[in-house]
């Protein structure tokens, strides 16, 4: 496999570091690893100041006033961007563009790795409604349009829901006494960890523009998936089925979310099939059984 990050050779010190931007979140705290295990050293960009680790340099920037970018972005052959707010996801990637051009890019350009979210661009966000609930992806998809058309060489893919979103949801709604489910919205929930096994495959790779989906192994309605959340619990709820207004929830319902024909992509090379939600789960269960979180955690503390 070709590999940009890692381009020592004859003259040249030894390989580019990988930014990461958000590496500090749910998803870029796995890539970071994945990336170290690849042999990259890695740079990652976050807010807030972080010590450092042997071959991960933390430094200080903010995408949304553009304060350390240029720093973070000087000298990297890639950028693995997972870096995201509640908005300003498209002015991020433009600042992060802009400071990509004019650095120190190395060759004949940075390859920015960018992952997205399945179905941005098959959910018709038209008015207020439809972007009060769904205004993130539609600034996803700007932020799609942002990284592919920026003359840079640029690699794209969509993810669906990770099943730490679903958890955390199903832990919020599922607090209430009576739990209310947007009626018939299907989401097909991934592991994280199957998504950045996936995203530094592709880091590594040639830029290779928007690849295909990835999603984990079965699609369930947004009922079911809360259902079993409250079963792993041990508790029960009574659940309001509330028919979520305009043409985007429409769209959602008829599965605009889940990836196209329904299929997931395959595990990841290197033998990882993704977990399921019921795999989630029951991880989660053991992790609490072991002293370290999880669902009985929760059921606990709703007994207080
Ligand atoms: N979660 C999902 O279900 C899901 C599904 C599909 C795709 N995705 C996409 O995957 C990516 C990662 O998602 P995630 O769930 O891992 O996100 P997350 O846990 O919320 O992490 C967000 C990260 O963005 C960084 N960040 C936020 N604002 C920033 C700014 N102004 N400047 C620099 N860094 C900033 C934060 O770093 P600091 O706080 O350290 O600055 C944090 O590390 C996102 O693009 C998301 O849209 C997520």
């Amino acid at each position: 496999m070709a590999s940009r990050p890692m381009a020592p050779g004859p003259g040249r010190p030894g390989p580019a570091p990988v930014l990461v931007t958000g590496g500090t979140g749910t998803l870029g705290r796995l890539v970071v690893p994945r990336l170290r295990a690849a042999g990259c050293r890695v740079r990652v960009l976050s807010r807030h100041p972080h010590a450092g680790q042997e071959a991960i340099e933390y430094v200080t920037g903010d995408l949304s006033t553009g304060a350390g970018v240029e720093a973070a972005v000087d000298g990297m052959a890639t950028i693995v961007h997972c870096a995201s707010g509640y908005r300003g996801d498209p002015e991020a990637a433009g600042t992060l563009v802009r400071a990509a051009r004019a650095g120190a890019g190395v060759g004949t350009g940075v390859h920015l790795v960018f992952v997205s979210i399945v179905g941005v661009d098959r959910l018709p966000v038209r008015g207020p409604l439809d972007r009060g609930m769904f205004g993130y992806l539609e600034r996803k998809l700007a932020a799609e349009q942002v990284i592919a058309r920026s003359g840079l060489p640029w690699t794209t893919m969509r993810a669906t829901q990770f099943h730490d979103l679903v958890l955390m949801v199903a832990k919020r709604l599922g607090g209430l006494p009576v739990v209310p489910v947007p009626a018939e919205l299907r989401l097909q929930p991934v592991d994280p960890d199957e998504v950045a096994g996936q995203l530094v495959e592709l880091a590594l790779g040639e830029p290779a523009g928007l690849v295909p989906d990835l999603a984990g192994p079965r699609a369930y309605t947004v009922a079911e998936l809360i259902r079993s959340y409250l079963r792993a619990c041990h508790r029960y709820r009574p659940m309001l089925p509330v028919w979520l207004p305009g043409a985007a929830a429409r769209a959602a319902r008829a599965g605009a979310l889940l990836p196209i024909g329904g299929s997931a992509r395959g595990p990841a090379p290197g033998g990882t099939a993704g977990r399921s939600w019921e795999e989630f789960l029951a991880d989660q269960i053991k992790a609490e059984r072991a002293g370290t979180g999880g669902v009985e955690a929760d059921r606990v503390a709703s007994r207080r």
